[in-house]
């Protein structure tokens, strides 16, 4: 980051004050840019960040994005507004949620969406900021979403502050219904400097909300602060996912800075707030960069996740280009033997040709099975690529990535081998082994109009895929 440029007054101006022309020159520069994705959701311009209300409301999905516009930075948070007929095409709507009122005046951060009767209800994190130590004072706002997608911020806060024992870092409500009580968990770090998942209830969405209990997850592996706590059913079981910076990797195995974790129980006992017979603590991706995942129990049975492909406190190639970060593609959720498997929903078959892409076509499925003994598949550039290989000797799945300009480096797990998809879509990668049962989600910033894809020891076939 340019720290002359991104100096405390422009990381936190607001909307308002910035000049029009900051946006049409960051455009133009975005334009250039060989990175960016046909089929992933990104900003026009500047950074994306976590997936925020994903739901389904008024016979569209609605999927929001913490984002940025102004640059490549974690500047003043607001949430665009991404709606779909498909789960695939993907459209923004020119209508952000930007921070305007005093309880969210140093960012609209990361939350949840609910329909109720015959609107959609936010709940989201207001970021403020007191006094010259940039002390955190975190509100949890609510707000109403119309049918014409017009929202209007509740006046008074849902939650005034973080409750007695939690510091400032308390945020990221999500929001779900049970009999009664309308709960959130929400993301918290105690004054020891603990993570925790708290809750909230109330039986009217948009007043009196009380705290409930802890989350009773099966384990204190929390590291510092738990980003992001999502809940979902699926399979007659729950699973919450979560992000717990500075988990111990003694007992939790992960290598990006922040992991994005998942624990599966038979079920939620809301009295106790208790995991009932949960699973371990497991990654929730083997790639690179995956983050802040977002789920949905849809209204078609369905349970679906997006992830934020980027990570906290790290940079990027793009930045250069004025942009960072995507969404990832929708996936919908199984559980099978205590693992999550994840694929990426039916409906992106609208976007894939039978066509075989040419060298230069960057957005491509690439699909492999089965599989004998040692082999491997090779996204070759000029100066960087993208190399999955599997030692059968050891079990050994290894994805090397070298980016233009920087040394490689590797993420790697043991496991079978017996299918693999790989969807490419310029810079941005989402591979799927064993029909999801492990996924490897990140960005390969390539210095070329072309990558060359050849595999080792197995046949593949290519398929096109098209813009969203
Ligand atoms: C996770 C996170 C959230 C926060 C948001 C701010 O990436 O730090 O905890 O609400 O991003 O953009």
């Amino acid at each position: 980051m340019d720290t002359n440029y991104w100096t405390l007054d422009r990381l936190g101006r607001l909307y308002k004050d910035w000049d029009p022309k900051v946006l049409t020159d960051l455009s133009a520069k975005v334009a250039q840019s060989k990175w960016r994705p046909g089929y992933h959701i990104t900003t026009k311009t500047g950074l994306l960040n976590d997936p925020n209300g994903f739901s389904y409301f008024n016979g569209q999905w609605h999927l929001f994005n913490q984002a940025f516009p102004y640059g490549a930075v974690h500047g003043l948070k607001s949430w665009q507004h991404n709606v779909s007929d498909d789960l695939v095409h993907w459209r923004v709507v020119d209508k952000p949620m930007v921070p305007d009122i005093y309880s969210d005046r140093n960012g609209c951060y990361s939350g949840s969406a609910i329909n109720v009767g015959d609107k959609l209800f936010i709940m989201y994190t207001g970021n403020t900021f007191e006094g010259s130590e940039f002390t955190r004072h975190p509100y949890q706002v609510g707000a109403w979403m119309d049918a014409d997608n017009n929202i209007e911020k509740l006046a008074e806060p849902l939650i005034q502050d973080s409750p007695a024992g939690v510091t400032g870092h308390f945020r990221d409500p999500q929001i779900i219904k049970r009999d009664d009580y309308y709960y959130a968990f929400i993301g918290a770090q105690t004054v020891d400097n603990a993570g925790e998942i708290l809750t909230y209830r109330s039986q009217q969405v948009d007043s009196g909300w009380e705290l409930y209990k802890k989350l009773d997850l099966g384990t204190d592996n929390l590291g510092y602060m738990a980003e992001c706590p999502n809940i979902g059913f699926v399979d007659g079981k729950v699973v919450v996912i979560f992000c717990p910076q500075g988990a111990d990797k003694a007992s939790f195995h992960y290598d990006n800075v922040h992991p994005n974790a998942y624990i599966i129980a038979d079920e939620l006992d809301f009295t106790d707030m208790k995991l009932v017979n949960p699973s371990p603590m497991q990654q929730l991706d083997e790639g690179f960069d995956y983050y802040a995942t977002q789920l949905l129990n849809s209204p078609d049975g369905r349970l679906l996740s997006v992830g934020w492909i980027g990570l906290p406190d790290t940079e990027y190639l793009s930045d250069q280009d004025g942009w960072e970060g995507e969404l990832s593609m929708v996936r919908e959720l199984h559980i099978v033997s205590g693992r999550l498997i994840q694929s990426p929903v039916n409906e992106l078959g609208n976007l894939i040709e039978d066509t075989e892409p040419a060298a230069t076509d960057l957005q491509k499925r690439i699909t492999a099975s089965p599989f004998a003994g040692q082999y491997g598949l090779n996204l070759d550039s000029t100066d960087s690529y993208l190399h999955l290989s599997y030692d059968e000797t050891d079990r050994q799945w290894t994805l090397e990535r070298k980016n233009v300009g920087e040394a490689a480096v590797t993420r790697s797990f043991s496991g079978d081998p017996s299918s693999l998809e790989v969807y490419l879509d310029n810079s941005v990668f989402e591979i799927f082994i064993n029909g999801g049962k492990v996924t490897m989600t990140g960005q390969f910033f390539h210095d070329g109009e072309s990558i060359k894809v050849s595999a080792n020891q197995m046949t593949i076939k290519q398929n096109k895929i098209k813009n969203m």
